[in-house]
């Protein structure tokens, strides 16, 4: 398996457990007013959230779309799927910020009903595994294909175009998230 193709399928495998928890501790905003329930973790609710906007906005999608520019430089895999596929990229980082806003609206004290946000938050859900599986069923295949030096080339494409600090500092915290995950 390639350096990339690990890379990309740990990067998902990662999305649907930050996913899962974060629905859970929204949940937990329904019951916040009976006694002795337990709260949700409002900081590690905000960590999830900048995971999931900023982590596919800044890793995976550009590494996913210099993996896309590559398979249709040398004519592999379904160009129209592909296309497909980056369209869904925009749509589900717009999907992230509007979830954002909602929860930063709920701890500034402002009256936002939560079904409003359990059904945006839900639609992200199931549009973010939607695409998934569908990048899995799809592109995937054709990554998987690649041998190492494509793997490498698709990778040293996007470490130039990181501001060397800003990719640390944020490596960093996400790694923090994921760890914290892991022992919970
Ligand atoms: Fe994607
Ligand atoms: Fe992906």
């Amino acid at each position: 398996m390639t350096k990339l193709y690990q890379q990309l399928r740990d990067d998902h495998k990662n999305l649907v457990k930050v996913l899962d928890v974060l629905e859970r501790e929204i949940a937990l905003y329904d019951v916040r007013e009976e006694t002795g329930s337990e709260k949700p973790d409002v900081l590690l609710i905000l960590d999830i959230m900048d995971y999931i906007q900023h982590y596919p906005e800044r890793f995976h999608h550009p590494l996913e779309e210099a993996a896309f520019d590559y398979l249709n430089e040398h004519n592999l895999g379904n160009a129209e799927e592909i296309a497909a596929i980056r369209a869904e990229h925009k749509d589900i980082e717009a999907g992230s910020s509007k979830i954002r806003t909602l929860i930063d609206s709920i701890n500034l004290g402002e009256a936002v009903s939560l079904d409003s946000l359990h059904s945006a938050l839900t639609q992200f859900h199931i549009d973010q595994l939607e695409h998934l599986r569908k990048e899995e069923r799809t592109v995937f295949k054709d990554i998987h294909a690649l041998d190492d030096s494509a793997s490498e080339d698709i990778l040293g494409r996007i470490e130039h175009r990181q501001d060397p600090l800003f990719a640390e500092a944020a490596t960093q915290q996400f790694e923090a998230l994921l760890k914290y995950l892991e022992h919970r």
